[in-house]
């Protein structure tokens, strides 16, 4: 059915011949490359490359970075009659996203995430480059992932750390073998969600958060069934009836389980301006509710709020607990890995100690090591968010025309063996630089993502803000529960991927539990 769908809405191809043309002549001579359209096998008339285009991201990595090697890093597919221009190395990819930030900023008209996810409301991450952009995305760097105000959402951090290691604590057992086997995937992706739905809709109470966590979850892994709707609105709700039915009926339980949540803070906030003593934290959607796009625009509305801070929840909770997942398996297939770093962690901490602190992070050089080598094998996604340019621009010669959408291959540049030494090896170390020297002092250091040549979270002015908060909680609860818990493995740790919103384990990890101090 999609087939036909697809073809139907191809016909409607005003600039494919021209295309065509310029596709055909690019990848054969390269004098006038200037001018030329990045390079690209040969289309066929109508559906361009659709015939190529697999449905999963993960196989579409796996046919670009065959495509690369011979039409070389910068390349065209046509979906119908537009073109989508695919980066495959770091170096083109760092430059047009830093060097020419400006104008490669935006992003195409609808983004399904967004669409999908904010049913035509507003959110960060679809926007287009412009003011409300800009003051959507200053109020969350600037109020909730302000380091002060980071500070502020310790507790929960701390919190949620505490419930997961006591979920853990009930199910260890010192029992030999699968019996005692663990799957981690359900308590690492409730510690994620119970942090974020705090930092969002402040102590809701452990019930509602699971409810949250829930339908934002049912969204997940709808994910790929709704965004048809995103592509083809009009066609598609003909179509997939049914399918559009349970698409708004999700968005509905969203709105009736979010919606509450909202109006308790807002409800909260004018008690405040009464004068009533209320004390609480000031969580996400305070700031939101707070916020006008310009002066005297007035306030946001409430089906903004309601968009936002969902995007805040999965944007934020998704992707650490899909790389939260991806850590701990690797630390459970690696035993010398989880051992070592182990042996970092007791260096730092006091003996006997209950927690691994955030002050103590900074003395954890492997930790991050760690991190960021399961970033660069397996970023939560295989390209980048769509990005758009508002001008014409060259990338490596090319010559790409404003308003083209193209996709920065993240999974791909980790992979890359012209810059990775045995790409697929995972070897934290050689996220590594010794700073010791003659006189044996200085030891190892680890730099931040950004000195990497890799784009786990994108670069220049739509680079993830949440990279930094995003990597602070990955350590803080990968410390944790590497001090709190030995992880054995039960059977062979399976790395194969699959494509739910992000890519995730097809065959999510399990472990034997074993506490390290038992009182
Ligand atoms: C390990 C964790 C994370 C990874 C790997 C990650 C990755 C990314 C990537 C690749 C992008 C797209 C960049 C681009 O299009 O150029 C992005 C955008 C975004 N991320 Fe993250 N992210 C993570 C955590 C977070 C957290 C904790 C938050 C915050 C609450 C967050 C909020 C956002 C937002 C709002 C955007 C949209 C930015 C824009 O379009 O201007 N992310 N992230
Ligand atoms: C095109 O450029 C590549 C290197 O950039 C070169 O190896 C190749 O010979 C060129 N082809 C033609 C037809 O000029
Ligand atoms: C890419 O090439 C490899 C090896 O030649 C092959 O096994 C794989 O199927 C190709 N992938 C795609 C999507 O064409
Ligand atoms: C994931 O990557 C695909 C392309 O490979 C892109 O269409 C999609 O928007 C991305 N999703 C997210 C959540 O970044
Ligand atoms: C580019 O997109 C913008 C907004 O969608 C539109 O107003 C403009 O006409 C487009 N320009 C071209 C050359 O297609
Ligand atoms: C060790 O050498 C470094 C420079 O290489 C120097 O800055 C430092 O003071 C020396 N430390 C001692 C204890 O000699």
């Amino acid at each position: 059915m999609e087939a036909w769908l697809i073809i139907l809405v191809s016909l409607s191809a005003c600039f494919f011949i021209k295309l065509l043309f310029s596709l055909l002549f690019s990848s054969k001579k390269n004098e006038s490359k200037g001018h030329l359209f990045p390079p690209g096998p040969p289309p066929l008339p109508i559906i361009g490359h659709l015939h190529l285009l697999p449905k999963s991201t993960i196989e579409l990595r796996s046919l670009l970075s065959n495509l690369s090697q011979k039409y070389g890093p910068v390349l065209t597919l046509l979906v119908g009659s537009k073109p989508l221009v695919f980066i495959t190395s770091y170096p083109i990819a760092h430059k047009a996203l830093v060097k020419n930030s400006a104008i490669f900023a935006n992003r195409p008209p609808v983004v399904p995430v967004s669409y999908v996810l904010s049913n035509k409301h507003k959110d960060i991450g679809g926007s287009p480059y412009g003011l409300t952009w800009r003051v959507l995305r200053r109020n969350l760097v600037s109020a909730a992932l302000h380091p002060a105000g980071l500070k502020s959402y310790s507790f929960a951090r701390k919190r949620s750390m505490e419930t997961m290691i006591n979920s853990f604590k009930q199910q260890s057992s010192k029992q030999e073998g699968k019996a005692g086997a663990v799957r981690l995937f359900e308590h690492l992706h409730q510690a994620a969600f119970s942090l974020f739905i705090l930092m969002t809709y402040g102590d809701i109470g452990e019930d509602a958060i699971r409810e949250v966590e829930h339908i934002q979850y049912t969204f997940l892994v709808s994910y790929a069934k709704f965004s048809v709707f995103a592509n083809w609105p009009r066609l598609g709700k003909l179509v997939y009836r049914k399918r559009w039915q349970k698409y708004t009926e999700f968005l509905r339980r969203q709105y009736d389980i979010l919606m509450p949540h909202i109006r308790a803070r807002q409800k909260l906030k004018q008690e405040k301006k009464v004068g009533k003593e209320v004390v609480d934290l000031v969580t996400y959607t305070d700031t939101l509710l707070d916020l006008e796009i310009s002066e005297g625009a007035g306030k946001l509305e409430e089906a903004d709020v309601l968009s936002l801070s969902s995007e805040f929840i999965n944007a934020g909770a998704d992707t650490t607990a899909t790389m939260f997942q991806w850590v701990m398996a690797y630390l459970v297939k690696y035993p010398r890995v989880q051992a070592k770093l182990f042996a970092e962690i007791s260096q730092v901490v006091k003996q006997g100690a209950e927690e691994v602190k955030e002050e103590d992070l900074q003395r954890i050089p492997y930790l991050k090591a760690v991190i960021l080598e399961c970033l660069r094998i397996h970023p939560p996604n295989t390209s980048l968010v769509p990005h758009t340019n508002t001008e014409d621009m060259e990338i490596s010669g090319y010559n790409i025309p404003k308003n083209t959408t193209v996709l920065i291959g993240t999974a791909i540049i980790g992979r890359d063996p012209t810059v990775w030494e045995n790409p697929m090896e995972f070897r934290p170390e050689r996220m590594m630089t010794s700073t010791s020297n003659d006189n044996g002092t200085g030891g190892e250091e680890v730099g931040d993502v950004t000195s990497f040549k890799m784009l786990p979270f994108g670069a220049g002015r739509r680079m993830c803000p949440g990279y930094k908060y995003g990597s602070l909680i990955l350590e803080y609860f990968v410390a944790n529960l590497v001090w709190n818990f030995e992880w054995k493995a039960v059977d062979d740790v399976d790395l194969s991927e699959k494509e739910e919103f992000l890519v995730v384990m097809k065959n999510p990890v399990r472990a034997q539990v074993i506490q390290r101090r038992v009182k």
